[in-house]
């Protein structure tokens, strides 16, 4: 077995750096074991703690049970840190995808992989992006970048080496649904989003999900990584959930229907967010609670569904912990219509 060292950092130490760092120190055996795996971090990087830059490997545990504090910034050091691989775990800013953007261009160029669990930049710069990578022979992957670890970006690049992706059709955004479900069996939408924030679900600042931004975001990676489109976020039609009439839901409920704010897009013409009253018997109607799912139409397979049942943050950090093994594997991209067209 071929072995493999890298020496991670991580942009960002909230809900999601935190979980991975648990996960890596609780799978260092088995990474070790079944793909010859190593790692060190030698960059922790967080906005109140700053950048800890230590060439050989930080106390993990330690940095996880008391922090750190440097006066450094992530992105004074983010171009000559030692670092073989760059977690992107950095908050959503869904109209310029800063800071991550940045961070992620300053890794890609110097050759340094990058698995981003952020959005934002995959969202606006995808093609470019890949571009930069491909060039400096970086890797560049994000299955958490959509749902958690729900295999969207694996399964098509492990299942669907042939053929069209032609519509996707998802839930895919645990909030804005759970305030749906809460306020359509009579309870408030502030109380059910305060439980999502206490299990580190909902976003710092959820207004991206209940404003649809979360899923018009994610929608647009799928519609640009998997079918080569040229969309941003802003193209989305978006319906945020305080446009929903909460009578219309109560009905709903009492029929039978369960109303979901639905992520839809095609290979033309605009991608929408918008709440469905689903009738029983639609795959995306039997989403509950935090689940999130995908129905996906291709061109010779068939329409899949795939969902994930109430993942919680420590999924998002599996998804990230399986970008990092296909980077070891050498399984450095995912193969999509952009890197084909680009020169
Ligand atoms: N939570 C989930 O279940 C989930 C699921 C899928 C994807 N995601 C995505 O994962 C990312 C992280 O989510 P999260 O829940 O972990 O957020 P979070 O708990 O708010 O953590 C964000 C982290 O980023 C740090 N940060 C902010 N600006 C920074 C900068 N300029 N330089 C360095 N560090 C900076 C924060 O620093 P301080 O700690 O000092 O404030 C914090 O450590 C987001 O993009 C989110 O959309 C999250």
């Amino acid at each position: 077995m071929e072995r493999r060292h890298f020496r991670l950092g991580f942009a960002g130490f909230g809900n999601v750096g935190r979980a991975l760092a648990r996960l890596l120190i609780a799978r260092r055996d088995e990474l070790a074991r079944r793909y010859g795996l190593s790692f060190e971090v030698t960059l922790l990087a967080s906005a109140r703690r700053g950048a800890w830059v230590e060439p050989r490997g930080v106390d993990l545990e330690g940095a996880l049970r008391s922090g750190w504090s440097s006066a450094s910034r992530l992105a004074e050091v983010l171009g000559a840190a030692p670092i073989d691989l760059l977690f992107e775990a950095t908050p959503l800013e869904p109209r310029t995808g800063e800071p991550a953007l940045s961070h992620v261009r300053a890794a890609l160029a110097r050759g340094v992989s990058v698995v981003s669990a952020n959005k934002g930049p995959i969202a606006l710069a995808a093609r470019e992006l890949f571009g930069i990578a491909r060039k400096a022979g970086a890797g560049f992957r994000f299955e958490s970048a959509v749902a958690d670890c729900l295999p969207v970006f694996n399964l098509a690049e492990a299942a669907l080496p042939v053929g069209r992706l032609l519509r996707f059709r998802g839930v895919l955004n645990s909030t804005s649904n759970h305030v749906l479900q809460a306020i359509a069996r009579g309870r408030s939408g502030e109380e059910a989003i305060g439980e999502m924030q206490r299990l580190g679900i909902a976003e710092a600042d959820p207004s991206h999900d209940l404003d649809g931004w979360d899923q018009a975001v994610k929608v647009v990676i799928l519609a640009n990584v998997l079918m080569g489109r040229d969309l941003t976020p802003a193209d989305v039609e978006r319906t945020p959930v305080a446009a929903v009439d909460p009578g219309w839901l109560r009905a709903e409920e009492v029929a039978g229907r369960a109303v979901h704010l639905v992520a839809e897009v095609g290979p033309d013409g605009p991608a929408c967010v918008h709440p469905v009253a689903l009738p029983p018997g639609d795959f995306l109607a039997s989403l509950r609670g935090f689940s999130l799912g995908l129905t996906i139409e291709t061109e010779l397979a068939a329409t899949i569904n795939v969902s994930i049942v109430e993942p919680h943050v420590e999924q998002t950090a599996y998804g990230m912990l399986a970008d990092l093994v296909a980077i070891g594997q050498g399984r450095m991209m995912i193969p999509t219509p952009l890197l084909q067209a680009t020169p």
